[in-house]
């Protein structure tokens, strides 16, 4: 294998054999490819894509360059759920515990902020104490104990798609569909689940924003899991609009205990119901996902989810007091609101500009491992789709000084855009993909 050779090739269109790619791969991990052959060959892969047995033969290779859980001694269903990325997207913080008391064992490995996106682990650093650095073997002991554990990839896991996950986020080959699907699948598939719900955003605030990308994004996620024996589905939810009120570390934890106590907003609440009943289908503990999401909703307005979160937060460490007392999270000293400044309805608020304004008021980082401060952000107190007149209150800025949340309502008067009349606005869940869906694509074909 002569490294420029095979950047050649993939620059020029031409299909890699699978073991050539393995071989480079290999190198790089032992330092005899170059970081910026590497960098060549992830643009190259950028512009021409990867073909079926390419991207199955690089999701082996990221697998195999690290440990897999084993989880074999559970007898339920071990299942999982991976959102590509949203603002205010507290999903994961309800879900998880949800899809626990629902009967699944469920060993979340989750992200940090990216962009404009949040990250699940940063919101649950929020709570005092909590941590997300665990060891494999700790993460056992959190799983045999509660049925659920929330933790960010530990060295052992895919570290081959940790080094080039670093390298694209420096050259511009982040956004490329197969570099996405092989990176989330290498993780997910090294959990060693019997069941894999992906939540793929769509619309403005995704990682993705053309919905056509998002949908080849879900199918070849899906047709990943499936090809290797994980039952594996996705929803297709809205992100042309933050989700729920909260954008921002500690208030999405908030939100998130909101919810789990059978409250809280009602799109949040309908996309972690509607991720639950896939989630209980997926592991077969239900004929139908609408069955598992009546289940959810039975399970969330009983408050056993909430008293199972008290549990992970008590043994990975964490402060279990905030669950009954959310005044217990770091709090920003100042709040400061926009007002609506003409009657009509609310048509848009967009996304990306209140994730990236959380980043400036400190609550996500500019470089890699910068601090960053878990109590600021936005709470919307009128929704896309809401009637205002003028003078009501449209949002709050939770801010670390007077200045910023100057800074703060001036970035809110960006993000909302008011008209006349009801906005037309794409419904929550907009779509599903399953194994059928990938058997009827490839027969029209
Ligand atoms: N999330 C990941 O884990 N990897 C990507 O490449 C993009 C989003
Ligand atoms: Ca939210």
């Amino acid at each position: 294998m002569i490294p420029a050779r095979l950047i050649e090739s993939k620059r020029d269109g031409e299909r890699l054999p699978p073991g050539e790619l393995g071989a480079f791969c290999r190198a790089y991990l032992k330092g005899e490819v170059e970081e910026y052959q590497m960098a060549a060959l992830l643009m190259a892969v950028y512009f021409q894509g990867l073909d079926g047995d390419e991207l199955d033969a690089l999701v082996s290779i990221m697998i195999d360059s690290g440990g897999r859980m084993d989880l074999g001694r559970f007898s339920s269903p071990r299942i999982d759920k991976h959102s590509t990325g949203g603002v205010g997207d507290t999903v994961s913080l309800a879900l998880a515990p949800l899809a626990a008391e629902m009967g699944m064992v469920v060993p979340m490995m989750s992200g940090r902020g990216l962009g404009h996106t949040g990250g699940t682990l940063d919101k649950l650093e929020s709570i005092p104490g909590f941590r997300t650095d665990l060891s494999l073997e700790a993460f056992d002991r959190v799983l045999d104990a509660v049925g659920v554990g929330m933790i960010g990839q530990t060295p052992e896991i895919a570290p081959l798609d940790r080094r080039l996950y670093d390298l694209r986020s420096v050259t511009g080959t982040v956004p490329a569909i197969p570099l996405i699907a092989a990176s989330i699948m290498s993780k997910k598939l090294a959990e060693d689940l019997t069941g894999l719900v992906l939540d793929v955003k769509l619309g403005q605030g995704a990682f993705i924003s053309d919905p056509d990308r998002s949908e080849t994004l879900a199918r070849t996620l899906v047709s990943i899991g499936e090809s290797r024996g994980v039952p594996t589905r996705a929803l297709l939810t809205a992100m042309d609009r933050p989700l729920g009120r909260a954008v921002g570390n500690a208030l999405e934890v908030r939100e998130a205990l909101e919810c789990l106590s059978g409250a809280g907003p009602v799109d949040l609440r309908s996309v972690v119901v509607a991720l639950a009943g896939e989630m209980a289908c997926a592991g077969q503990l239900v004929e139908d996902p609408e069955a598992g999401s009546r289940q959810a909703e039975k399970i969330l307005d009983g408050g056993g989810a909430l008293e199972r979160l008290r549990r992970l937060v008590e043994v990975q460490e964490g402060d279990p007091r905030v669950v009954d007392d959310p005044h217990r999270l770091p709090q920003a000293p100042e709040v400061r609101e926009l007002t609506a400044a003409r009657t009509g309805w609310v048509h848009a608020v967009t996304p990306t500009i209140l994730g990236y304004g959380v980043v400036e008021l400190g609550g996500g980082r500019t470089r890699l491992g910068e601090e960053i401060d878990p109590a600021v952000g936005f709470v919307l107190e009128a929704r896309p789709g809401d009637e205002v007149r003028s003078g009501d209150p449209l949002a709050r800025v939770h801010a670390r000084t007077p200045e910023e949340a100057h800074r703060g309502v001036e970035i809110l008067d960006r993000a909302y855009r008011l008209g006349d009349g009801p906005p037309d606005l794409p419904p929550l869940v907009a779509g599903r993909i399953t194994r059928e869906d990938l058997r009827s694509a490839r027969s029209a074909r």
